[in-house]
């Protein structure tokens, strides 16, 4: 067997620990070298996951310079993702990158041309892509079953779900609040359904609330500085096809309607998130149809976006999840700020 492909971990938190169950269980890869700034985080990430003491660092460009990489895994918070990731392209690796792909479309761009300069594959670690529900809604798409999609809407909203942890509330650390945490996700699934139409114009309101008077929440309020706790948005894409988009991390609404889901419909059908349904006109009825056995993919989501990597890398195919994906979902994502400060609509 040819030799694993040899990678180095880049912030080995809270996520690195799915990703490092992903490189665990390929069989063509090995985690080599771990590189975070905090000892602990290093120190307790290498017993973990059995990598050797002496190739733990406190900084990356070392790491990079000492050690023989392929792959370079980028689990810091956002603010970092775009130094780390081209970082890993100028010493010759392929780069898998934590979601958002960065803090702005500009940094996308740099990432993307680093890459290319490169020669190396860049992977935005999508994961909902990955799961049971994402592959079954895409297979259903290929199939031409939903026809063209011209409306979707996404929604994954947090009644009370501050994270109290790591750094997602600090704005130099993480840039963004439930816009960068969780609204990237379905907005990256509902792009990802519809094909990735190119963004005109969006429309947004952010809000800022209810998270600096924490009842029902574990956060530090004084250390609350990204921009919203709750955003809404509405985007128009050149092919005439429009989305809206509502996340949060705390807002007075039910559980029921706060429900993560991502719904499209096109001429032929229209999809559901969750439960994976396609509704379909059949014998002049409307009916919901849901897998009755589940597809065969790995329960991890991650796992199965580590190995969608290694597939590409090894067998010479484009990204699972390339960055110039990336950037149309970063693009949107700066329109929601752009738009919010505004208070109007933005060109993206
Ligand atoms: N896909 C998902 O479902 C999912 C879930 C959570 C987080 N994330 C993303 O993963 C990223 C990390 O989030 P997390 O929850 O693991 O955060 P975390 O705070 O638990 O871990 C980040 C680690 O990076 C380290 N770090 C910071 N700067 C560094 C640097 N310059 N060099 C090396 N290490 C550095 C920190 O010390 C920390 O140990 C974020 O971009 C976040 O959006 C994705």
């Amino acid at each position: 067997m040819a030799r694993k492909l040899r990678v180095g971990l880049i912030g080995a938190g809270g996520i690195a620990q799915s990703h490092m169950q992903g490189w665990e269980e390929n069989e063509h890869t090995e985690v080599v070298a771990i590189c975070d700034i905090k000892r602990q985080a290093r120190e307790d990430t290498a017993k973990r996951w059995g990598v050797a003491k002496n190739a733990l660092f406190d900084d990356y460009e070392k790491m990079l310079e000492k050690v023989e990489l392929d792959i370079v895994d980028v689990c810091t918070p956002n603010a970092y993702h775009k130094a780390a990731a081209v970082a890993g392209f100028q010493a010759g690796c392929h780069v898998l990158v934590e979601k958002p792909v960065a803090t702005s479309a500009d940094e996308c761009r740099e990432m993307i041309n680093a890459g290319k300069k490169a020669k190396r594959l860049l992977m935005v670690a999508q994961v909902l892509r990955f799961n049971r529900e994402g592959q079954t809604l895409r297979r259903w798409v290929d199939a031409g079953l939903v026809g063209d999609i011209y409306w979707g809407q996404c929604t994954l909203l947090r009644p009370r779900g501050v994270p109290a942890w790591g750094t997602f509330i600090d704005a130099k650390e993480s840039a963004g609040g439930p816009c960068y945490d969780l609204g990237v996700h379905i907005l990256d699934m509902a792009l990802y359904l519809m094909d990735f139409p190119e963004p005109v114009s969006v429309s947004a309101a952010t809000y800022l609330e209810l998270a600096n008077k924490p009842s029902l929440m574990k956060h530090d309020p004084a250390k609350y500085t990204v921009p919203e706790d709750m955003a809404a948005g509405f985007i128009r894409f050149a092919n005439g096809a429009t989305l809206s988009l509502q996340t949060s991390w705390a807002l007075n609404v039910t559980e029921a309607a706060a429900k993560m889901n991502v719904v499209v419909c096109g001429t032929e059908g229209g999809l559901q998130y969750s439960p994976p349904t396609l509704v379909r006109e059949e014998n002049g009825m409307l009916i919901n149809a849901t897998p009755q056995v589940p597809l065969d993919v790995p329960d991890s989501g991650f796992v199965a976006e580590i190995d969608a990597f290694v597939e590409a890398i090894l067998q010479g195919k484009p990204s699972p999840v390339p960055g110039e994906q990336a950037l149309i979902t970063q693009r949107i994502l700066d329109g929601i700020y752009a738009s919010g400060k505004a208070g109007k609509e933005v060109e993206v």
